[in-house]
């Protein structure tokens, strides 16, 4: 995968191409045009897929791990889970019946989704239509409350039997700031961090997104970086009226997975609803702040996957580029 490959014309996938006479690997292989478009830390768009009759299997690409910032590939498998909704949302949409099993023993077969029905579905969904316009907002939001509906239908999208969401204000958001502080801190302390982020932006996955203009010179070289980053990131979770938190009862790949799933749909129907997400993944890239989050959360030990900010944007960023479908399929 070379940088020359990043292009940002994946955003144009349009429905009406949807191949209704192909045979089902076809069919299969348009998915995979929404299943790209999935947000990922870093955007380092950890997924390979292999389409095998009526199936697609999603694997993780550990090339583009972040080994220094997830050491324990959180953020990988729930990256590879937004990748899973995205093909379960397309596939509802085209009539697909997807059905989602996970391998029992592991291997880097992380998922697999099965099609059925016919592929003549026209299910309007308005999830579907938000995967071609959600996009992760990286500035300060107006600290506008949420609209009560909003709330009610973001909610109502995170409805799933492994994993919960809270939605934080108040006292609990202050001290969500203050470990957020924390980790910037620490993170931006920590050369082998700077300079895996510094090889990201390097690529262009960020585009001229807040991480790459605010971050993307400092990287190299700067000293007062954490107390920069701390600062803004503080007032980021300060300009947001909620903080959503993902937290689940088991720690291991398939809670991450469905963890990515769920937030996904969060951030699909967030979309809908004209609220930007954004996720802040810095306090659970460490253990112990992460330990921290999960006391202040719920002390009966769910374990925290996901932390993002709800609010209003002003303005949303332009898309950011993808290695298109013919880099991250395996063929054969
Ligand atoms: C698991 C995960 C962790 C993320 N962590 C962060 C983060 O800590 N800070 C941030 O600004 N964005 C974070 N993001 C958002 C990504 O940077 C974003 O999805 C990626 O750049 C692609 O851009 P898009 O979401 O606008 O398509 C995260 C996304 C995922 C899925």
């Amino acid at each position: 995968m070379s940088a020359a490959e990043l292009t940002r014309s994946v955003w144009d996938v349009d429905a009406d191409d949807f191949p209704g006479n192909a045979g089902i690997d076809e069919q299969a292989r348009f998915l995979l045009r929404y299943a790209i478009l999935a947000p990922s830390s870093h955007n380092s768009q950890p997924w390979r897929f292999r389409i095998d009759g009526n199936a697609i299997h999603v694997a993780a690409d550990e090339s583009r791990w972040l080994a220094v910032a997830d050491p324990d590939e959180r953020e990988l498998f729930v990256s590879l889970g937004c990748a899973v909704e995205n093909l379960v949302v397309a596939a509802e949409r085209f009539g697909l019946d997807p059905m989602v099993t996970y391998p029992e023993k592991g291997g880097e077969r992380v998922a697999t989704v099965t099609l059925g029905g016919n592929g003549d579905g026209d299910d309007a969904s308005p999830l579907f239509d938000e995967l071609t316009a959600r996009r992760t907002s990286h500035d300060p939001f107006d600290g506008e409350s949420l609209d009560v509906t909003a709330r009610e239908r973001i909610v109502a999208a995170a409805d799933a039997d492994a994993v919960a969401l809270s939605l934080v204000a108040g006292e609990t958001k202050r001290a969500v700031g203050e470990l957020q502080a924390k980790a910037d801190r620490l993170q931006m302390e920590d050369p082998a961090y700077r300079k895996e982020l510094g090889r990201w932006i390097g690529l262009g996955v960020l585009g001229h997104s807040w991480l790459a203009a605010r971050v993307g010179q400092a990287v190299v070289s700067h000293l007062d970086l954490g107390d920069r980053e701390a600062a803004k990131n503080s007032t980021l979770v300060e300009s947001a009226p909620l903080i959503g938190v993902l937290t689940t009862e088991t720690d291991d790949p398939v809670a991450r997975v469905e963890t990515g799933r769920v937030f996904e749909r969060v951030a699909l129907r967030a979309s809908a609803e004209g609220v930007a997400v954004h996720p802040m993944s810095q306090i659970l890239e460490r253990p112990d702040l992460r330990g921290q989050l999960a006391d202040e959360l719920d002390p009966g030990g769910a374990k925290p996957q996901h932390l993002f900010r709800l609010g209003y944007a002003d303005e949303m960023p332009e898309h950011t580029p993808r290695w298109p479908v013919a880099v991250v399929l395996d063929e054969g």
